[in-house]
C-alpha cells in the first residue's frame, strides 16, 4: 500500500490549478523533469476529473493525486480517474475514513489541536497544516508538537522558495506543499521550462537540508 510517506518523498508536493485537462500532461512532465514525480490537481475547476485521468493514463512515473476534495462524491470521482492519494484543505471524517477504508493515502488538513484529535482518532498520522503561514508556520507547528507527539505535517500555503528550508530543517516536516513551482499564470502561458526549473530548485533544496 502507498504510503503518504512514499507520495512526499521528493519534499514537495504542488498544488495544481487545471483549467484545461490539456495542460495536465505537458505539466506532469514539467514537474517530473525537476524532480518531482507527486502531483496534487485540485477538485477546483472542472477540468480536474480530466487532468487526472490523463496524467494517470499517460505519465505513470507521476503519483497524481486529488486536492481540494471536501466530500465522499469527490473521493470517488477522483480515484475513478485515477488518483493514488487525497488531499482535503479540511478535515471531514467521512473523507478520512472512506479513504482508509480504500487503502488510499490521506492528507487532511488542520490547523487546531481539536481537529488532530479527531484526525488521530482515525489513525492520521501526517497532516496538511494549511493555510500554514497565516496560522503561525513552524511555530504553530512546534506547538502542536508538544502534546501531539507522535504527527508529522505537510505545511501548506504560503510558502515558496524563500521560506521553504526553514519548514525542511524541522524533522516534524514530511514535505511543503505550495503552488509557487507551478503557478497558474505559468501553466496559463506554457512555461513549463519555468516549471521545471522552479521544481527542480526547491528539490535540490530539500535533498541539500535532508541528505
Ligand atoms: C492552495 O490552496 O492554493 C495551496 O495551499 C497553495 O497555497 P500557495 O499558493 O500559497 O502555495
Amino acid at each position: 500500500m502507498l504510503t503518504v510517506e512514499q507520495v512526499a518523498a521528493c519534499g514537495v508536493v504542488p498544488v495544481v490549478v487545471l483549467e484545461d485537462a490539456e495542460q495536465a500532461v505537458p505539466t506532469a512532465k514539467a514537474l517530473l523533469a525537476g524532480g518531482i514525480n507527486a502531483m496534487e490537481i485540485t477538485f477546483r475547476t472542472s477540468a480536474a476529473k480530466a487532468s487526472i485521468a490523463k496524467v494517470a493514463a499517460e505519465v505513470p512515473e507521476m503519483i497524481v493525486g486529488a486536492g481540494t476534495v471536501v466530500n465522499v462524491e469527490q473521493l470517488h470521482d477522483a480515484l475513478e480517474a485515477g488518483a493514488k492519494f487525497i488531499v482535503s484543505p479540511g478535515s471531514d471524517a467521512d473523507v478520512i475514513r472512506e479513504a482508509m477504508a480504500l487503502n488510499v493515502p490521506v492528507m487532511p488538513g488542520v490547523v487546531t489541536p481539536s481537529e488532530i484529535m479527531m484526525g488521530l482518532k482515525l489513525g492520521v498520522r501526517v497532516f496538511k497544516f494549511f493555510p500554514a503561514e497565516s496560522f503561525g508556520g513552524l511555530k504553530t507547528i512546534k506547538a502542536l508538537c508538544g502534546p501531539f507527539p507522535q504527527i508529522r505535517f505537510i505545511p501548506t500555503g504560503g510558502i515558496n522558495q524563500n521560506n521553504a528550508a526553514e519548514y525542511f530543517k524541522n524533522p516534524k516536516i514530511v514535505a511543503v506543499g505550495g503552488s509557487w513551482m507551478v503557478t497558474k499564470d505559468m501553466v496559463a502561458a506554457g512555461d513549463f521550462d519555468g516549471i521545471t526549473e522552479k521544481s527542480a530548485a526547491a528539490t535540490a533544496l530539500f535533498r541539500e537540508i535532508r541528505g
